[in-house]
């Protein structure tokens, strides 16, 4: 069941964003307040340019906001340093694009090691979390594969597991189903949402297919910056 009394892990109030591009000022997030509980999935729905990439690269510590405060597992992003915001992506925040990002002379087993390395896991102990998630997505007879090598929703799934191999709390998808067709969309989203709802998890997903949305925990709809009622 979808959680109404998770913890709360993600809280926004009154975010601005504004960008200046040269001449032209754009308020891509006009005063979002809003909060995301653990256990829960979200899909962030709205036109093209309604704020939804901007919002999520805010909830990750990609990008911080002109005004307003965001708070994520009880961190404030909004004054932390720089090598803060590195930190907390790397250990509680997970990525999953529309095109993969996956690095290509890479197998698909080292993509999914990589954050594990990175975070300074020792070779093995990344190999074998590695080697569980991609049995996890279905690709345990894949491992070896490099990206170019594997089909849309394969390359999906590996990023899939590359975003969860450090555990994160939080996964933010941004379009993860744009290029997969339905039935391939349909096992990557399953896959999200048991992760949400097994492991009390935060799951938010920007799309703009309104039956994604549906199979969400809750829909929070953009318009022109804001949040529509
Ligand atoms: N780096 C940027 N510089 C200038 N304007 C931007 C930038 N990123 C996004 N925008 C503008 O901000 C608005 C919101 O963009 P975005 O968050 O990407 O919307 P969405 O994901 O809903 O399509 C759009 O008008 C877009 O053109
Ligand atoms: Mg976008």
């Amino acid at each position: 069941m979808p959680s109404e009394t998770g913890a709360t892990s993600i809280a926004l109030t009154e975010v601005r964003r504004v960008y200046d591009a040269g001449a032209r000022r754009v308020e891509a997030l006009r005063g979002v307040t809003l909060t995301l509980r653990a256990g829960t999935a979200t899909a962030i729905v709205g036109p093209s340019g309604s704020g939804k990439s901007t919002l999520l690269h805010i909830c990750g510590a990609l990008d911080r906001p002109t005004a307003g405060e965001v708070v994520v597992l009880g961190t404030n992003l909004t004054t932390a340093s720089d090598a803060t915001l590195t930190r907390f992506r790397r250990d509680h925040l997970g990525f999953i694009f529309q095109f993969f990002h996956l690095l290509p002379t890479l197998s698909a087993l080292e993509n999914v090691m990589l954050p594990a390395r990175l975070a300074r896991r020792g070779a093995r102990a990344a190999e074998t979390l590695a080697t569980t998630l991609l049995a996890r997505v279905g690709l345990a007879d894949r491992v070896q594969h490099r990206p170019a090598q594997l089909s849309g929703g394969e390359r999906q799934r590996v990023a899939i597991a590359r975003a969860l191999v450090l555990d994160p709390a939080i996964i933010l998808a941004d379009e993860p189903t744009g290029n997969l067709d339905r039935a391939t969309g349909g096992q990557v989203l399953s896959l999200l949402f048991a992760l949400a709802h097994e492991r009390q998890r935060t799951v938010f997903i920007v799309t703009h297919d309104p039956e994604v949305a549906r199979l969400c925990d809750r829909t929070v709809t953009l318009r022109d910056g804001q949040v529509a009622l």
